[in-house]
C-alpha cells in the first residue's frame, strides 16, 4: 500500500487547550506588548509558531524516561546513558552537556576565541553571532549565492560557498581558529547542506588545519533531505546519513530543543582533548558539574531518547512533508516565501511580499504583527530587527527580511497547518494596507527580544 497522504505518525494521548481571543483582545495585547510579539503573553496566542525550539511534544517513551532519570551530582547513570547515544551518533569522544545550545556556543567560543578572530559558518543563528561577538571577535556568513535568492529553487541551499571560504582561509587564516557549518541554515531558511559540500569544507578546513564544527541543532532533518535529494544516498537511513556528517567534523554544538525532542538541553561535543578540557572547566563556572551540564537527570533521559526518536524514518518524513504542504498552499496563492521550504519552517519573504516597506522600516514585523491580528498566530522576524544592528551602532537591511513560521516538533495537526495558510492568505490580501514600524526603546545586543516599536503613521 502506498498511499498519497502521510499522516501524523502518533496518536494523541494528552492535549492542551488552546485560548481563543477576540481581535480587539489581540490589538490591545500587542500595543502593551510594545508591537513586538516576543513580549505577548504565550496564553494569548491560539497557534504559537514563534520557535521550533524546546516548544515540541515529548512521545511516551519519553515521559517515561523521565522517572529513569537519575539525579546523582556526579556520575548520574543518565548522563552515561546521554553520552553512549551521543557518541553512538556523533563518533565525538567528549560529550560536555548544557542547559541549551547557546551555552555550548558560548563555552565553544570564549575558549577557543580572542578578539578580531573571525568565524566563518554558512549563516550563523543570532546568538550565535552575539557569542561571537561578544568576544569581540567577527562572524563571516558564507553561504551559497543561491541561498541568498529566496524564489531560487536549489536542493542544498544552505551549502557553505567553499570558493570564499578557501580564500579566507589564505588570506586571513592566522584569524580563524575554527569554521562553522549550521544544518540546517536556520538562518537561511531551513535549507540543507549536501554531504558532498560538507566534504568539501571538511578538505579545506584540513588543508588549512582548522577544526570543522557543526551546529548541529537541526541535523536529523538535514540528514533527511541529504537521503532524499542527494545522489546515492536514497537507500540509507537518516542515522546513517547522519553518522557520516557528523563524522566529517571535530565538534560540534547543539541544541536538543530542536532535533533533541526535548523541551531543554543541549551539548557540546569534540575530539580534541586540550580543549575539551578548557571548555570543561568553563562548564562547572557557569553550568554545573561535567556530568549534567545545567540539566536534570531526567533531562538528560529525554534527551537520550529523543535522539533515537528524531531519525526515525516516519517521524522525518511527516515532519518535512507538513512543511512543505503549508509551503504549496501559500506558493498556489503568490505569497513569495523561501523555496524550496526547509525542514523546520516556512518563511514569507516580506521584503517582497511587503515591497512598499524599506527594510528599515521592518517589512517581517508589519507581515507578522498583522498575522497575530488577524489570527492569534505568533511567527518570528528573521531580517533587519533582528540582524540590521551592528555593535558599532549603525543600522542596515539584513539580507533578507523574512517572516519564519517555525513548526514546533509533534504538536499542531494538519488542521492547524490550515488555519495558520489560510490566515497568511488574509494578511496577504490585504498586505497594501501594512504599515512599517519604528523602533522605540531597544538594548544594544539581540534587541529583536525586547525592543519596543512604534507603528508608522
Ligand atoms: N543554532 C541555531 C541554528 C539555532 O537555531 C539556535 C536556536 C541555536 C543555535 C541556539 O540554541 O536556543 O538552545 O540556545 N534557535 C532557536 C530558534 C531559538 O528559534 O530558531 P538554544
Amino acid at each position: 500500500m502506498n498511499f498519497k497522504t502521510i499522516i501524523e505518525p502518533f496518536r494523541i494521548k494528552s492535549v492542551e487547550a488552546v485560548k481563543f481571543t477576540t481581535r480587539e483582545e489581540r490589538q490591545e495585547r500587542l500595543a502593551e506588548a510594545g508591537y513586538n510579539v516576543f513580549l505577548l503573553h504565550g496564553e494569548d496566542v491560539l497557534i504559537d509558531l514563534l520557535t521550533d525550539s524546546g516548544t515540541g511534544a515529548m512521545s511516551a517513551a519519553q515521559w517515561g524516561a523521565l522517572m529513569q532519570g537519575d539525579e546523582t551530582y556526579a556520575g548520574s547513570k543518565s548522563f552515561y546513558k546521554f553520552r553512549d547515544v551521543i557518541q553512538d551518533l556523533t563518533g565525538f569522544k567528549h560529550i560536555i552537556p548544557t542547559h541549551q545550545g547557546r551555552a555550548a556556543e558560548r563555552i565553544l567560543f570564549h575558549t577557543m576565541l580572542k578578539a578580531s578572530d573571525i568565524v566563518p559558518n554558512n549563516t550563523h543563528f543570532d546568538t550565535t553571532r552575539a557569542n561571537i561577538e561578544v568576544e569581540e571577535a567577527e562572524a563571516h556568513d558564507l553561504v551559497i549565492e543561491e541561498g541568498k535568492i529566496p524564489s531560487l529553487v536549489h536542493p542544498f541551499k544552505g551549502n557553505m560557498d567553499t570558493a570564499k571560504l578557501e580564500a579566507l582561509l589564505a588570506t586571513k587564516g592566522d584569524r580563524v581558529p575554527l569554521v562553522m557549518v549550521t544544518v540546517t541554515n536556520n538562518s537561511g531558511g531551513g535549507q540543507p547542506v549536501s554531504l558532498a559540500n560538507l566534504r568539501a569544507v571538511r578538505d579545506i578546513c584540513h588543508k588549512y588545519g582548522k577544526p570543522l564544527f557543526l551546529d548541529a541543532c537541526r541535523f536529523a532533518e538535514n540528514a533527511y533531505f541529504i537521503k532524499l535529494r542527494e545522489d546515492g544516498q536514497a537507500e540509507r537511513t537518516p542515522k546513517e546519513i547522519a553518522q557520516e556528517m557528523f563524522r566529517l567534523a571535530d565538534g560540534c554544538t547543539m541544541s536538543a530543543k530542536k532535533d533533541g525532542l526535548a523541551n531543554i538541553g543541549g551539548f557540546l561535543a569534540l575530539n580534541d582533548d586540550t580543549e575539551a578540557s578548557k571548555a570543561r572547566n568553563l562548564l562547572i563556572l557557569t553550568e554545573g558539574f561535567p556530568t549534567y551540564g545545567g540539566l536534570a537527570g531526567y533531562d538528560l533521559e529525554a534527551i537520550a531518547q529523543g535522539l533515537v526518536e528524531v531519525v526515525e524514518e516516519p517521524y522525518l518524513r511527516y515532519r518535512i512533508r507538513s512543511v512543505e504542504y503549508m509551503g504549496e498552499k501559500l506558493t498556489a496563492a503568490g505569497v513569495p516565501i523561501i523555496r524550496p521550504t526547509g525542514g523546520h519552517a516556512v518563511y514569507v519573504d516580506a521584503r517582497a511580499a511587503l515591497s512598499h516597506i524599506p527594510p528599515l522600516e521592518f517589512p517581517g514585523v508589519a507581515f507578522l504583527n498583522q498575522l497575530y491580528i488577524e489570527a492569534g498566530v505568533r511567527a518570528v522576524e528573521i531580517g533587519s530587527l533582528m540582524f540590521g544592528l551592528h555593535p558599532d551602532g549603525t543600522e542596515s537591511p539584513s539580507a533578507m527580511d523574512l517572516v519564519r513560521l517555525a513548526i514546533p516538533r509533534r504538536v499542531y495537526t494538519q488542521s492547524h497547518i490550515d488555519y495558520v495558510a489560510e490566515a497568511i492568505l488574509e494578511v496577504f490580501r490585504k498586505r497594501e494596507t501594512l504599515k512599517g514600524y519604528r523602533v522605540v526603546d531597544s538594548p544594544k545586543v539581540l534587541r529583536h527580544f525586547t525592543a519596543r516599536l512604534e507603528p508608522l503613521p
